[in-house]
């Protein structure tokens, strides 16, 4: 065959086969056979010494004209594979820019919290020590410590998780005055303390019982501490956390700790005192339990009774959440849907 036919062969044939590629890897394979050091078009170039030497010239420029011609059609499909590529890439990590952007979910506080973290900066203002005892507390400091040996009858109120027979998922945060009583060093001033934390007692919950819940122990000892440094400082309390405008009583009570003994309660936020269905038609709601601390509570740690003495109070935090913000079941504190907590948002102070 005329070399001439077999470059216009070639040339067709090579550039439906570049025509035809469609990625990198078969362009590659194409190039190598078009244009490469075996191609045919080398191989033409080399039958070239057996042609008529005033042929060669032209047949040498037309080898090239295919070569570049070749080349410039592979470069061509290069580029448009490329640019395919990148298009694809771009589709795949396309941004919407137009869909809301994601909303990061910030918490808020607890309500018990809202209230303990108010109550704990209200009482470190009046010069209290804010103390915390363990959740597993011994019989000892939880009962015996505070008047309240094995076989006293007031021990089946509060009923609670023994781990052993020593020790307890603590019923009372009442222990942790005994554990402060014991140490206190009474020559550094007047014993004053609030001590906030969880206790159990054996319940069967439902919405206004609880097995778990929030308690605030409270305990003052020095000389001449009065009945009335108690009224106080509960009314002060009450008034700070339900309102100025509430009234407060006290009911005398008991409580093995305490001798007297005394229930405070507040005048109903709801109905102002006159009866409604929230204070049972009474127009009082108990809040808390208090007293003067019980010569023994002291005896048995080591003060003396004739020279000290104290008061010492017990407020459920849960109860004074409940009634502050009129929840109408205690498990919403502990079952954590976000729907009841949000709605504290806005009360941090
Ligand atoms: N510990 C008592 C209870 O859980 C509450 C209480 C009452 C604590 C009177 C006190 C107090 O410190 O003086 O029911």
């Amino acid at each position: 065959m005329d070399l001439f036919d077999r470059l216009n062969k070639l040339r067709e044939r090579g550039l439906a086969e570049i025509a035809k590629v469609k990625n990198e890897q078969t362009l590659n394979e194409v190039r190598v056979k078009l244009v490469g050091r075996k191609s045919e078009l080398t191989e033409i170039l080399h039958s070239m010494k057996d042609v008529d030497p005033d042929k060669r010239r032209d047949i040498g420029k037309q080898v090239n004209k295919v070569r570049d011609l070749f080349n410039h059609n592979l470069d061509n499909v290069k580029t448009e594979i490329a640019k395919e590529l990148a298009e694809k890439q771009l589709e795949k990590e396309r941004i919407d820019v137009t869909l809301p952007g994601r909303t990061t979910h910030v918490g808020s506080k607890h309500p018990i919290n809202i209230i303990l973290d108010d109550l704990e900066k209200y009482f470190i203002g009046m010069g209290y020590q804010v103390v915390q005892g363990p959740e597993i507390e011994t019989d000892h400091y939880c009962f015996e410590m505070m008047n309240l040996p094995k076989d006293h009858p007031a021990r089946d109120m509060q009923e609670t998780f023994y781990i052993d027979t020593e020790d307890l998922l603590r019923s009372q945060t009442s222990g942790d005055q005994a554990r402060v009583l014991e140490t206190f060093d009474f020559s550094k001033g007047p014993l004053k303390m609030v001590g906030p934390g969880k206790v159990y007692r054996r319940d069967d919950d439902d919405a206004t019982h609880s097995h778990q819940f929030m308690q605030m122990e409270g305990l003052v000892v020095d000389k001449n501490i009065t009945m009335g440094d108690l009224k106080g400082i509960l009314e002060m309390m009450t008034k700070h956390v339900f309102g100025q405008d509430r009234k407060t009583r006290l009911r005398p009570s008991y409580f093995p700790f305490t001798e007297p003994s005394v229930e405070m309660d507040v005048s109903c936020f709801n109905c102002d005192g006159k009866g409604c269905a929230i204070c049972k038609y009474t127009g009082w709601i108990e809040v808390l339990g208090a007293g003067m601390v019980h010569p023994n509570v002291l005896e048995n740690a080591g003060i003396d009774s004739k020279i000290y003495g104290g008061f010492a109070f017990g407020v459920g935090l849960d109860r004074f959440a409940i009634l502050k913000y009129g929840i109408d079941d205690i498990r919403d504190f502990y079952t954590n849907d976000v729907r009841f907590l949000e709605q504290f948002s806005k009360e941090e102070r």
